[in-house]
């Protein structure tokens, strides 16, 4: 095998050089703790890493499935023009609710539309609106695994051609070349399989964090 495996001194190494969290980000982690939502969000190199594609291919518009407590929206935010905008898609009342908070403190409310509802549900409505200027440049998909096909489904028919699709947790903390697995993880190995496969992206799974699953769409 080629490559580095990571040890905790070497992953400290690369946060603490190229990835450090700021006040906001640190707060949103701590009050993530305090108020008991899960601690699920993205670590900060995978967060610096969507900042940068963000960058690197001129995105506009983002479009995210599964807020959280905004900490990835943050990141993605930060990445984008004075005229960018970041849609986020939240099920949870609580996540969303803390999350509208978050994004008040970095103040990016008016760079970040939080769109509560079932994602499915959000993305149909996306969908029916014609006007291709409301297409995305880059999507995050970060929410239920089992349903990362059917988000891909969807995106791919939001996103512009030459934009990215990324999806979070690809690696399913190793168990992606498992058998007998949970829906989750199921959902994953289908995901992967279905976007290595398509004729419409070209795609590879980083092994950043918990494995991201990048697709550029033709
Ligand atoms: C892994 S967390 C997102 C983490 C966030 N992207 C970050 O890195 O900061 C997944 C989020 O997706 C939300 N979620 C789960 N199923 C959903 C659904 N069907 N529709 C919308 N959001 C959903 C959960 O409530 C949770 O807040």
């Amino acid at each position: 095998m080629k490559g580095v495996p990571l040890n905790e001194e070497l992953y400290n190494y690369i946060v603490d050089t190229f990835a450090q969290e700021d006040d906001i980000l640190k707060g949103i982690v701590k009050g993530t703790e305090e108020n008991k939502i899960p601690l699920i969000q993205v670590s900060p190199d995978n967060g610096k890493f969507l900042y940068l594609l963000i960058k690197m291919i001129g995105a506009k518009r983002v479009l995210e499935i599964g807020t959280l407590a905004g900490y990835s929206t943050i990141w993605m935010a930060r990445a984008l023009p004075e005229d960018g905008k970041v849609v986020t898609l939240e099920i949870s009342k609580e996540h969303a609710e803390f999350a509208r908070s978050n994004f008040n403190k970095a103040g990016l409310e008016n760079k970040i539309q939080l769109v509560f509802g079932k994602a499915m549900d959000s993305l149909e409505k996306l969908l029916e609106t014609p006007d291709s200027k409301k297409k995305f440049d880059f999507v995050f998909i970060d929410a239920d695994k089992e349903n990362s096909s059917a988000y891909f489904e969807k995106a791919i028919k939001l996103t512009n051609s030459g934009g990215v699709i990324a999806t979070d947790n690809t690696l399913k903390n190793g168990n992606v070349i498992r058998k007998d697995v949970d829906e989750g993880t199921k959902g994953i190995q289908l995901y992967n399989e279905k976007v290595a496969n398509d004729p419409r992206v070209e795609s590879l799974l980083v092994s950043i964090s918990d494995g991201l699953t990048i697709s550029r769409v033709k």
